[in-house]
């Protein structure tokens, strides 16, 4: 197969790269538009293997480029959408570039993909969405009949974006499948994120700010286990579906703090209760049964998969402080300044 796979450089988005290369004689195109999130050398493991390089193409640029987006659809066999703006603090702060990218950018390919439909082509479109469209789940699990009711900007754009697939589905016949993933960790991670953010703080003694009470849950998923699953889908999902990627592990987060201080042998004293996130949402939970009905479950437990990120962010110091150079403090200021300075012992 042909893919374009957008946001290719980015966290799960490059982990599917690499591992598609490796398991398969795919072709892909990468277009990414090397945000602050995007970094080349993610995909610098493939780059490095002769016979993968030769099947990989990276294009920097925008998934909001029409003429950009119609071209390299002109060539493709399917489009897998990772591109997107992926931080819920940073939808709190401005959310412009998520709607942007997630509902004008998903318009422009599902555009694309129309198009070349209506050329007699068969293109697949494999929109990689969240768990996040649920919103908070008090108790149970969320089925994927179950409404949409986002509740953060980031979340909104997501569901906007999936409404929008849902449509073109529908109305044009559009080939398409979406992909609702759980907090996904691992190596690549950027550290804006909780996961690796707690990790490197603590690898340099820093602050853990965790929000609130920490009485918060997620259901933690292993990248690859991620990346995988939206490989499946692309393979075996059935037209017009959305399907659950549950994750392997259901912890508060103040249980995933002190197991990362424990992995990493640092002190429950460099946590710190800071103010908590407006309308952070307490719970995620996915019910996964379509997905495994289908032949796929998660191979990854949080205990092994936490152990082997801290691990690879111990070993690639190199690459986290990258992330954590040009506007990550002015980014730092304005998220943790204020909240840290108020901060009390957790
Ligand atoms: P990420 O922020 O690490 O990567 C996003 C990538 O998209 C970056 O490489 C960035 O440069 C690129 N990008 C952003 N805007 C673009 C644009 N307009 N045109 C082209 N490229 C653009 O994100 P991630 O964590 O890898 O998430 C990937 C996808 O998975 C997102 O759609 C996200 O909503 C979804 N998702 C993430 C998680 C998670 O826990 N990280 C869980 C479920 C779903
Ligand atoms: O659930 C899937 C979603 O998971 C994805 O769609 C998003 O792209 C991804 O960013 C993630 O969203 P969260 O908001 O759940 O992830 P984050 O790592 O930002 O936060 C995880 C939990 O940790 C959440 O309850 C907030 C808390 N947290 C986060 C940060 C950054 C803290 O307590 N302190 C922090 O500094």
């Amino acid at each position: 197969m042909r893919l374009l796979v957008t946001g290719g450089a980015g966290f799960i988005g490059s982990a599917f790269v690499r591992r598609r290369l490796a398991a398969t004689t795919d072709e892909i195109v990468v277009l990414d538009k090397l945000t602050y999130a995007g970094n080349r050398a993610n995909l610098a493991p493939c780059e490095a293997d002769a016979t993968q390089a030769r099947r990989l193409t990276f294009v920097r640029g925008d998934i909001c480029d029409e003429p950009l987006v119609n071209s390299l659809v002109a060539e493709t066999d399917a489009v897998v959408n990772f591109a997107a703006e992926s931080h819920v603090d940073r939808s709190i702060i401005d959310a412009e570039a998520f709607l942007r990218t997630g509902v004008i950018g998903v318009h422009v390919l599902l555009e694309a993909v129309r198009r070349a439909t209506e050329t007699g082509r068969k293109v697949r479109f494999v929109q990689v969405s969240t768990d996040e469209v649920y919103g908070a789940v008090h108790e149970g699990s969320s089925v994927e009949t179950d409404q949409m009711a986002p509740r953060s900007p980031y979340a909104s754009a997501k569901a906007a974006g999936e409404l929008l697939v849902a449509a073109y589905g529908t109305t044009h016949g559009t080939d398409t499948v979406v992909t609702r993933g759980a907090n996904t960790y691992g190596p690549y991670q950027h550290p804006e994120k909780v996961v690796p953010l707690f990790i490197t703080n603590a690898l340099d003694d820093a602050p853990l700010p965790l929000y609130g009470d920490g009485r918060q849950q997620r259901d933690w998923l292993f990248v690859d286990d991620h990346a995988d699953a939206v490989g499946f889908v692309l393979d075996h999902g059935r037209s017009g579906e959305a399907y659950n990627v549950p994750g392997a592990g259901l912890r508060l987060n103040r249980d995933l703090t002190a197991a990362i201080l424990e992995l990493l042998g640092k002190p429950w004293s460099l946590v710190r209760s800071v103010p908590d996130r407006p309308g952070h949402d307490l719970r995620y939970c996915m019910d996964g049964a379509k997905l495994a009905a289908l032949g796929w479950q998660p191979g990854v437990g949080i205990d092994q998969g936490l152990a082997d990120t801290v691990a690879w962010y111990s070993a690639n110091r190199d690459w986290w402080q990258q992330a954590k150079s040009g506007d990550w403090a002015a980014y730092y200021e304005h998220q943790y300044g204020r909240r840290l300075a108020e901060s009390v012992e957790a």
